[in-house]
């Protein structure tokens, strides 16, 4: 496939199942084989000045480069009209925004645990080619049919190439609930700005509520410069080392923020410790813990 030229005559159209800043994703089929996909079309008007047109052209350089089971497989690429559209791996699961709104009160323990192990995975590897996602919230994780994980929305992702790198946001981020503090305020920022998006991920997880939230941008600010941990997060029914470790990746000192790997092993320490209670019956229904039941 990687050597074809594709154009919109070789696939159907199906239902939308997303939109976002740019332009809207569709489920299509490949009609040679009747392959399904995702084909998200970014509007390339909306991108006015010839600076700007770099960001989707970015997005499709960035995802071409990305070969790993955590992040959303890119397929092709072509401009149809004034769309630039890409073909990528259908994840027939939602992203993890819906999943959470599904889950009350809140995600239960051991999908929360396989989530984070999974979005480490892919960080990981994102942050080793020496790449930032700098936009890592639920609604750019994508669940696949099996309720695994897949990174996706690499629109503003961009290269590490400076460590001193203070380019500020301009275009792709709605309300920047999961903005870090470093970036919001234009200073320099490195891979520990994922971790505190991440963090913010884990919190609604925890929580089925935003870690920060604001009518107004100033009002955000302030409170994600703050230094406070917000106050939900105490009345999760999480275990007390998954609070803590969430509160220690949204702190606004990036430097005091757990590295990704660090995460991942107090997460399987914290798992290990939570199998033992239910095989020593600490869980008094099985439901707290798991939900593969079906539900969710
Ligand atoms: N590959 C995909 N498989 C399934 N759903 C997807 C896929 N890509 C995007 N979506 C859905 O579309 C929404 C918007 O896509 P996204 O790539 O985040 O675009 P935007 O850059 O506009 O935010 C996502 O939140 C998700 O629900
Ligand atoms: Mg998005």
């Amino acid at each position: 496939m990687a050597n074809r030229n594709f154009s919109m005559c070789d696939f159907t159209v199906h239902e939308k199942i997303g939109s976002g800043v740019f332009g809207e994703v569709f489920k299509v089929k490949l009609a040679d084989t009747q392959e399904e996909y995702a084909l998200k079309k970014i509007n390339l008007q909306k991108f006015n000045a010839e600076k700007e047109q770099i960001y989707p052209r970015r997005e499709e350089k960035i995802h071409k480069s990305l070969l790993h089971e955590r992040i959303v497989a890119f397929k092709c690429s072509f401009i149809d009209q004034n769309y630039l559209c890409l073909v990528l791996e259908l994840c027939r699961g939602g992203n993890l925004s819906q999943y959470i709104q599904r889950n009350d009160p809140c995600v239960k323990i051991k999908s929360f645990f396989k989530f984070t192990k999974q979005i480490c995975d892919g960080l990981e590897y994102i942050h080793s080619k020496d790449i930032l996602h700098r936009d890592l919230k639920p609604q750019n994780i994508f669940l696949t049919e099996r309720k695994t994980i897949k990174i996706g929305d690499l629109g503003v992702a961009r290269l590490l190439e400076d460590p001193k790198c203070r380019s500020i946001l301009t275009v792709g981020i709605g309300t920047p609930y999961y903005m870090s503090p470093e970036l919001m305020n234009g200073q320099e920022y490195n891979k520990q700005t994922d971790v505190w998006s991440m963090g913010c991920t884990l919190y609604e997880m925890a929580t089925r509520e935003h870690a920060f939230e604001a009518s107004t941008i100033a009002d955000l600010k302030a409170k994600v410069s703050s230094g406070m941990i917000p106050t939900k997060l105490d009345q999760s029914e999480y275990p007390s080392e998954i609070k803590q470790l969430i509160s220690q990746m949204i702190q606004t000192d990036q430097n005091k923020r757990p590295s990704v790997q660090k995460i991942r092993e107090s997460i399987c320490q914290c798992e290990q410790q939570q199998t033992q209670n239910i095989s020593s019956g600490y869980y008094s229904t099985r439901d707290t813990y798991d939900d593969s039941s079906g539900l969710g």
